[in-house]
This record gives structure tokens, C-alpha cells and sequence, in this order.
């Protein structure tokens, strides 16, 4: 008996095996290993966190108000501004780490040979000044490119890298069509806007395959300061006026949703495709033209930001957060992703041009600039998440 037994012993572990051996086989193989995610490159890392003293030793600023690429207005040094405070963003994601400064070098390398586009209004603007300015850095050869309908842009020669920026205030394509002065009008229009909500702008609409990287931006045009009751816009699709006529927001709501679908249509798949948030205002006191002030150095507390910009208290910065609800409804979805810049810059109420705006009269016929950032300042920091995010991408074998 002992001896029949002893083989149907040893066979049980063979057929184990065996089973085990069939059941890997037929389930799917793991998926091969991601690399882990940066600090600064996961989407919380922007919507989560806090500003801290940059750690020392400071790295030298990456350029200076000398840089050929930059805009006057935002020159905030050059114009007698003090210097922004040296601070860094530190996601919660990172245990106490704060994104690290780009490297300008490395960054180059790692884009070789592809091209980075940014398509929106001037807080576009703002932020590719502050990357081309920090590029430059990294290769003394860059100079200015301004094709394919671009506005503003660097060619950056030693790795054959494209950046630049598209003006398309409000994406879609816009016409003024002024009344004919032979009909006076009794409601003061003095002419209307066009919006083709399904058509972009032509700066931009033959540059989707362009780009390997594309950051679009729209927000800061939709409201009464540029488009007053006597300049209305009207919105059209499919070439006839919409009925019944929009307001202006739900007009923005339209145009989010419809050029959200063009670019998921035409941008290839393999493009990294962003959308930024809104970038808030700091108006203390009033309006723009209202005597609204932004001279300060003080960042706003975490328990003061509802105050400032919670649209339920209606105050006049309320429109980044009515805005950004907008954007993430038309854009949820969509396989283009959200680079929420908005709560990180809420706190820096301190990096605004403010009255040092390198022109004589500018702020008695403008008001102060407290909507754009000073350069070197808050882009700084946008430009270091924006770049850690590309650079996983590039890394995971996408674009
Ligand atoms: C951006 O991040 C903030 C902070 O986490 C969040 O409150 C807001 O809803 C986000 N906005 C969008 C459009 O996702
Ligand atoms: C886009 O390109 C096409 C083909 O080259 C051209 O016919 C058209 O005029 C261009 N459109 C714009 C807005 O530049
Ligand atoms: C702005 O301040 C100036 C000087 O204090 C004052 O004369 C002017 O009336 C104020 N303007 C507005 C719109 O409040």
C-alpha cells in the first residue's frame, strides 16, 4: 500500500503547479512599472499645498530684466519694483519637498527636437515669457520665432526646440462688424462682436498638429470691461446667429464646450493637451478702474481666500472661481487635462506689477495691473509644475 501511495504524494505539488502555471498563463500579465510620479507633476500637487521660504541655498535666478524675450510691462524689476519675495510651492503630495526649479539644460534635452505651443489671451502670454526667458538659460543661441501665426515665440537651436505662444483671446474666432453710421441707434451700440463659437481663431486653428505639447488658456476677455453693452458680442454657430441671444457667460460656456470637442477632434491623441485655470486678480479696495490697489508684499492667509474670490461673496476678484466652473464642466471628459494654477496663486496677492508698469500715465489712464505677474515671480513657479508634468509625460513614452 505504502508504495502506491508514495507517487500520488509526489504528483500532488507537480499538479499544483501545473494549475498555478495555467492560471498566470490565462490572466492578463502585469502592467509594466510606471515610473513614479515627480513632485510637481501629479495634477493634486498644483490644488494642494503651501508656499514656503525657498530653501537655501537659493538657486540663482534663471534670468534677469535683461532678457530678450521679455515683455515691459511685466518687467517689474526694471520698472522699480522691489523683488518678489523667494518663495516655492510645496504639494502635500511631496513630505515637505517643494518642486524643484526647472533645469533649463536638462529640459531642453529631454524636449529634443519638439515643440511646445500655448494658445490664449495675455495670461498666456505672461507664462511663456517666463518659460522663455528660463530656457534661454540653457542654450545662449535662442533666439526669437514668430511663425505659423505665432505672436510670440523662441527657437532654441543647440536640442531644436519650438516654444511660443498663440493670441487667441477668445479661442473662437471674433469679427467686429460695426452699425452703419446712417442708422443711428437708439440703444448706443456702436457695433457688435461676432463669435463663431465652432470656429478658432485663425491664429491658431492650422496649428494642432503642429505641436507635441499644447496649453490652452481663455478667461480673462469674457466680461464688461472689454465687451461693454455699446460693443456687445454676439454669438453665431453654423454661421447663423444663436436665438435666443446668449449673455456673456453662457456665450463662454458655449465656446468652452465647442472648442474643447475641436481640439479632442484635431489635436492627435498623442499630443499632451492642458487647459490652464484661471489666473486670479487681487483688486483691494476696488475695481481696476475703481482705485483697486495691489501695492503689497503680504501673501493672503489660506482662511482669507474664500473672502477674496468665493463668488458667493461677490467681491471684484469672484470671477477665477466662477470661471474655472465653467471650464471644468465643458472640458470634464474630454481628454484634455486640467492644470489648476488658480488656489496656488489665490495666496500671492504680493507678485502683481501693481503700479510699476514702466510707463509714465499708466496707471492714471489703466488703473494698476493686479492681474498679471511680476517676472521673475508666481509664472516662475507655474513654469517649474508645467514642465515636471511634461517631462513625465515625455518619460511614460507618450508624445
Ligand atoms: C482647482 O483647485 C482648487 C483647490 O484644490 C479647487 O478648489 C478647484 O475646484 C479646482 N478647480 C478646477 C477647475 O478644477
Ligand atoms: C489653414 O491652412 C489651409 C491649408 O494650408 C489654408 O487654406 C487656410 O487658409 C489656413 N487657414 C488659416 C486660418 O490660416
Ligand atoms: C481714485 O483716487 C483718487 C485720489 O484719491 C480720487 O480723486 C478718485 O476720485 C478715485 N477714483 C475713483 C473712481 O474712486
Amino acid at each position: 500500500m505504502a508504495r502506491h501511495r508514495l507517487p500520488r504524494l509526489l504528483l500532488l505539488p507537480v499538479t499544483l503547479t501545473i494549475l498555478i502555471l495555467l492560471f498566470l498563463s490565462s490572466s492578463t500579465p502585469p502592467p509594466p512599472p510606471q515610473p513614479p510620479i515627480p513632485c510637481g507633476a501629479a495634477p493634486s500637487d498644483a490644488t494642494a499645498g503651501r508656499w514656503v521660504p525657498t530653501p537655501s541655498p537659493p538657486p540663482p535666478p534663471l534670468y534677469t530684466q535683461s532678457c530678450p524675450f521679455h515683455r515691459n510691462a511685466w518687467n517689474c524689476l526694471r520698472n522699480g519694483r522691489p523683488p518678489v519675495a523667494a518663495l516655492s510651492w510645496a504639494p502635500s503630495r511631496c513630505g515637505g519637498a517643494v518642486v524643484p526649479r526647472l533645469d533649463p539644460a536638462a529640459f531642453l534635452a529631454a524636449a529634443r527636437g519638439r515643440r511646445i505651443g500655448l494658445v490664449g489671451d495675455s495670461l498666456s502670454e505672461n507664462l511663456v515669457v517666463a518659460l522663455l526667458c528660463a530656457l534661454r538659460s540653457g542654450d545662449g543661441g535662442a533666439r526669437k520665432w514668430k511663425r505659423r501665426g505665432a505672436w510670440r515665440g523662441g527657437y532654441f537651436p543647440r536640442e531644436d526646440v519650438v516654444v511660443a505662444y498663440h493670441r487667441a483671446v477668445l479661442l473662437a474666432k471674433y469679427t467686429w462688424q460695426p452699425v452703419e453710421n446712417s442708422k443711428p441707434q437708439s440703444d448706443g451700440i456702436k457695433g457688435t462682436y461676432r463669435v463663431d463659437v465652432d470656429i478658432p481663431a485663425d491664429d491658431w486653428a492650422n496649428i494642432t498638429k503642429f505641436y507635441d505639447v499644447l496649453i490652452f488658456n481663455t478667461g480673462h476677455w469674457w466680461g464688461p470691461d472689454k465687451f461693454p453693452k455699446e460693443t456687445p458680442l454676439v454669438f453665431y454657430r453654423g454661421g447663423k446667429p444663436i436665438e435666443p441671444p446668449l449673455g456673456i457667460f453662457d456665450g463662454l460656456k458655449v465656446v468652452l464646450r465647442s472648442m474643447g470637442s475641436y481640439i479632442e477632434r484635431e489635436v492627435p491623441s498623442k499630443t499632451l493637451k492642458l487647459w490652464r485655470t484661471q489666473s486670479p486678480r487681487h483688486f483691494d479696495g476696488g475695481e481696476w478702474d475703481h482705485n483697486g490697489s495691489c501695492v503689497s508684499d503680504r501673501l493672503l492667509e489660506e482662511n482669507e481666500l474664500d473672502s477674496w474670490f468665493d463668488p458667493r461673496f461677490g467681491g471684484v476678484n469672484k470671477e477665477a472661481r466662477l470661471v474655472n466652473s465653467a471650464i471644468w464642466e465643458a472640458l470634464v471628459g474630454t481628454d484634455i487635462q486640467l492644470l489648476n494654477l488658480t488656489y496656488m496663486s489665490e495666496f500671492r496677492a504680493d507678485a502683481h506689477p501693481a503700479i510699476w508698469l514702466g510707463k509714465k500715465d499708466a496707471v492714471a489712464v489703466w488703473g494698476q495691473d493686479c492681474m498679471h505677474w511680476c517676472l521673475p515671480g508666481v509664472p516662475d513657479t507655474w513654469v517649474d509644475i508645467l514642465a515636471v508634468r511634461i517631462l513625465h509625460y515625455f518619460k511614460q513614452g507618450k508624445g
